[in-house]
């Protein structure tokens, strides 16, 4: 899949098959969210993924109820970092911007290779480092869900379709969004 087809057909996927998640497509998404740029490279994340229904089970009491259906999915991953192995300037603790690209990674990639994901920050952060034995100083910046989203497979041509229509959900238009030379 071209770079401009899995951006346009990533969406967020909430619904998946029962289908389960092999080690090969974990690591596939993982090694690409490790590719990500971070503050002065830190890298500061770590993905803890869970498929083990028990835990999926517990792990979805310690959500929102609008994130209560992550008990249904094969696979959970839960993005984590080290702040101190990051930084911040102005202001801004970038350890959430090196996460989310990250992430951002890790989407695209599974939507390479027909996976679907969602980026989730409704979550207790205290019950989900108990369950998982996150360490003190690690914080948990988002859950997201890995699976093979219910809509079905054509995934390629649904990449197709969305590039001409390339609004899709979105509030501004690129005219909104981009301003050249000054804001
Ligand atoms: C920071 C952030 C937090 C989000 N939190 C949630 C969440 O808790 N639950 C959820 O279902 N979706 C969540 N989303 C997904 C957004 O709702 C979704 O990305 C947005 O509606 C655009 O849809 P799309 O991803 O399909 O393009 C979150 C996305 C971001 C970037």
């Amino acid at each position: 899949m071209l770079l401009g087809e899995a951006i346009a057909a990533r969406h967020s996927v909430r619904k998946f098959l029962k289908e389960p998640i092999s080690d090969e497509d974990i690591a596939y998404i993982i090694d690409n969210a490790r590719l990500a740029p971070s503050w002065r490279n830190g890298q500061c994340w770590r993905f803890v993924v869970v498929r083990d229904p028990g835990k999926l089970k517990t792990l979805a009491q310690a959500v929102g109820q609008v994130n209560g259906w992550i008990d249904q999915v094969p696979a959970l991953a839960v993005a984590t970092a080290d702040p101190g192995r990051s930084g911040g300037m102005n202001g801004i603790e970038y350890f959430i911007a090196d996460v989310a690209m990250a992430l951002q990674n890790a989407m695209l990639a599974a939507t390479d290779i027909g996976l679907g994901m969602c980026f989730l920050a409704n979550f207790d952060e205290v019950k989900v480092k108990h369950i998982l034995s996150i360490p003190d100083n690690i914080r948990v910046v988002a859950l997201s869900p890995i699976g093979r989203p219910e809509e079905g497979g054509g995934l390629k041509d649904k990449a197709l379709k969305a590039l001409f229509t390339r609004n899709r959900g979105r509030k501004l238009s690129l005219d909104q969004v981009l301003a050249m030379e000054v804001w």
